[in-house]
């Protein structure tokens, strides 16, 4: 039994290090400042924040000119971002992601929990800002008046969005609007787009198997011009309260005055299995490979295939073992799962192996 349990142990150990073969050269990968509880992975994966009561920032090193002068008005520009929330579970999550335009690399005084890494109490709403922030929010805040809590949202210096919209897509062949769930570990595409001349923001969102849906999600026509500044940087913030989420962005690229880069998906690094799916993966393992009967307890190379999602663990495993128990007890409540495995948490990358 014990025996068991140290292969799968191992080869989680062996999955959690097999990362170094993934590609680590996404667009702006060389040239982020990360600030807060942002890491960049070793396979390139991108995330923002593993930190209850915490934020992540990630900026591009470089400032931007968003206005030819400090008098004139924002020039267009374009960026787009594939990113991933994992969260705790459905109902322990953080609060949510967001693309920001800001003066500052760092964002002085800001707050975690719904304050989403960017404001803070005295100074939201406050035109000092300069902030220009998308949210994907995933936590309802009254105090902000969100709508619910899978929503996005364009911010100008505050929290209070001026426009938002529940997260979805609407499709192209009807226009019928497809709901997303922010939280679902799926990937998922995000445009932004600003044009100068016409002065209108339009935010689009939709899941990366489809091409970027012709209807905007969100459009705002408003002149950005009053609230950015000549130079400012790009980057995103991501943030915790009580619970916590894992944000991962597998691709980013951002163009002034033009239509930013595709993303090249093919050079994606690899997302880690959704916690919800390994953890009820790794309690059925436990349960099958303690079983009282040897017949039952799958093969080391069973346990591999499991492991890895290539094979497909019984869903009615309860009946199975209750339907081998030859008597002896050992029903679905009273099997007890090996402590090591339950104690298991994923908040260490983990990069599931290649195909
Ligand atoms: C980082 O920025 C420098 C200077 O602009 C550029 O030469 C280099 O290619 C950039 N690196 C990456 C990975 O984008
Ligand atoms: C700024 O304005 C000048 C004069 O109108 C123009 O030549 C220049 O290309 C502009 N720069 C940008 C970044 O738009
Ligand atoms: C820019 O605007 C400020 C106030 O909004 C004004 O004081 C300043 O003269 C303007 N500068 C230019 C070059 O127009
Ligand atoms: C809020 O942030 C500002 C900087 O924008 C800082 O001066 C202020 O002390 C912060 N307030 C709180 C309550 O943290
Ligand atoms: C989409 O909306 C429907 C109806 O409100 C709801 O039942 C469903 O769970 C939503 N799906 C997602 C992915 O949020
Ligand atoms: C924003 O969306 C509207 C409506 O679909 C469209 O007419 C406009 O060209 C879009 N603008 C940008 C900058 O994408
Ligand atoms: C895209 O993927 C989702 C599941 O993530 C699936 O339900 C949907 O049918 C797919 N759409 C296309 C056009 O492949």
């Amino acid at each position: 039994m014990n025996y068991c349990i140290t292969i799968v142990l191992l080869l989680l150990l062996q999955f959690a290090t097999s990362s170094n073969n993934i590609p680590d050269d996404f667009t702006f990968n060389g040239n982020l400042t990360l600030d807060g509880y942002a890491e960049l992975g070793s396979n390139g994966l991108f995330t923002l924040t593993r930190q209850t009561y915490g934020y992540g920032h990630a900026f591009y090193t470089f400032p931007i000119q968003f206005k030819n002068s400090s008098n004139a008005s924002v020039i267009s520009f374009s960026t787009t971002f594939v990113f991933a929330i994992v969260p705790e579970s459905p109902i322990r999550r953080g609060h949510g992601l967001a693309f920001v335009v800001s003066p500052n690399k760092e964002i002085p005084g800001a707050h975690p929990g719904q304050y989403l890494g960017l404001f803070n109490d005295t100074n939201n709403g406050k035109s000092s800002n300069h902030i220009l922030a998308v949210e994907l929010d995933t936590m309802y805040s009254s105090m902000f008046d969100d709508i619910n809590e899978n929503h996005v949202g364009i911010d100008i210096d505050g929290l209070n969005s001026i426009k938002s919209a529940p997260a979805g897509y609407f499709a192209d062949q009807n226009g019928a609007f497809r709901n997303l769930s922010l939280i679902s570990s799926d990937p998922m595409q995000v445009w932004v787009e600003y044009d100068g001349i016409n002065r209108q923001l339009n935010v689009t969102m939709s899941p990366i198997n489809l091409s970027k849906p012709a209807l905007p999600l969100l459009s705002l026509t408003k002149d950005l011009s009053p609230f950015l500044l000549e130079y400012m940087y790009v980057g995103f913030s991501s943030s915790a309260g009580y619970f916590r989420a894992d944000y991962y962005l597998l691709g980013w690229s951002f163009k002034m005055n033009g239509q930013a880069q595709q993303i090249d998906m093919s050079r994606f690094p690899k997302l880690p299995q959704s916690r919800q799916v390994l953890n009820t993966r790794l309690k059925k393992l436990g349960l099958l490979c303690t079983h009282a009967i040897a017949a039952a307890r799958p093969s080391m190379c069973t346990v591999v295939q499991y492991l890895e999602g290539r094979a497909q663990l019984p869903d009615n495993l309860g009946n199975i073992i209750k339907s081998r128990d030859f008597g002896e007890a050992s029903n679905e409540q009273n099997v007890q799962l090996p402590t090591l495995v339950t104690s298991l948490t994923f908040s260490e990358p983990f990069t599931s192996p290649g195909r």
